[in-house]
């Protein structure tokens, strides 16, 4: 039988997991089939009404941290281009991505790179910078050759969507317009393919975390595999056609004084087929204070969050491993 060594290149194709790949019993996803919810609000971003979307976000913020949204305005093309232009990256050798990776300063972590507690992800993962788009596409992959341009288009969607949806939010929250926008300036992007996997039930794609960002969005294309913890439970995020699914990060739950909940979440894998998924995430800038908006804040709601500078959260939490360098003040 193929072993992981023999197989580097090509991890995913080997007919059993290694023990490299499988989680102590304690971390393991438990019994298939997954459950799939469809708890988790779909919010419609055409709906005329604007008071009952900004109510129904808010809402899902609260219960959920997770909402998808449908009729954003982003046509298909864009997202499933970007897809398949990271599945081709994938579709790459090893060692071509590599070099790639290295010669252009992007984070590439592959099957055997990327270990949590010495056992490793059941995944291939890229990530980079996004904002300013200018600068930082000359640190993208250069192959495939019409990544840049394709993942260009894609994040910056992502970034009109997020700052549409991140007014909603300031709306719904009687924060002034714009609120967001100034502090957040860091905008990244994390690509990643879940192959098949012959047991699903002892492997994971990612651990479960939190995401630290103000939003995230993620597209998983047609393939679920991302769950989220609520109620103590673990529950599916279903695959809705062309939506994205969006969360609430840790630093807009502080800024938000508690009214809006980051939850966790991890991805699973299946045995059926590839799942590839892009997030891009918006963050802070390094030199924000972070700390729940002032207008929030009276006698009757104090403050439940302490202050901090997000530069030193993202120093000593260690949460954005290969980015941190990246997304930190440098003077
Ligand atoms: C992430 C994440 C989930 C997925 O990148 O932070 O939670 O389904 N990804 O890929
Ligand atoms: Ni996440």
């Amino acid at each position: 039988m193929a072993t992981m060594e023999d197989h580097v290149a090509r991890w995913f194709d080997v007919q059993s997991v290694p023990l490299s790949h499988t989680f102590p019993p304690e971390n393991r996803p438990g019994k298939l089939p997954f459950p799939t919810c469809s708890a988790i609000p779909i919010i419609n971003l055409s709906n005329p009404e604007r008071l009952d979307t900004i109510q129904k976000i808010i809402e899902a913020g609260r219960n959920f941290g997770f909402f998808q949204v449908i009729n954003h305005g982003v046509s298909e093309s864009v997202s499933t281009e970007a897809l398949n232009v990271l599945k081709e990256l994938f579709n790459m050798q090893d060692e071509e991505i590599s070099r790639d990776a290295h010669k252009n300063g992007w984070a590439h972590m592959g099957s055997t790179s990327y270990a949590i507690d010495g056992i490793h992800l059941w995944r291939d993962n890229i990530k980079h910078l996004c904002h300013p788009l200018e600068k930082c596409v000359q640190h993208w992959p250069q192959m495939p050759t019409r990544y840049r341009e394709v993942m260009a288009t894609y994040v910056q969607e992502m970034r009109r969507l997020s700052f549409r949806i991140l007014e909603i939010i300031s709306e719904g929250l009687g924060l002034e317009k714009g609120y967001f926008e100034e502090i957040s300036q860091v905008q990244f992007l994390s690509g990643s393919n879940y192959p098949a996997c012959p047991d699903p039930s002892v492997t994971l794609g990612v651990l479960k975390h939190f995401d630290h960002s103000l939003i995230t969005i993620l597209f998983q294309g047609n393939v679920e595999g991302l769950q989220v913890l609520h109620d103590d439970k673990w529950i599916g995020v279903g695959v809705v056609p062309n939506a994205f699914v969006v969360n609430i990060g840790t630093q807009l739950e502080i800024m938000s004084n508690g009214k809006l909940r980051s939850a966790e979440h991890r991805a699973v894998t299946n045995s059926e087929e590839d799942r590839l998924s892009i997030a891009t995430f918006i963050n802070p800038s390094p030199n924000c204070i972070i700390e729940p908006a002032k207008v929030l804040i009276n006698e009757s709601n104090p403050p439940l969050y302490d202050s901090f500078l997000y530069n030193d959260f993202i120093v000593s939490s260690k949460a954005f491993g290969p980015l941190t360098e990246l997304v930190q003040t440098k003077d």
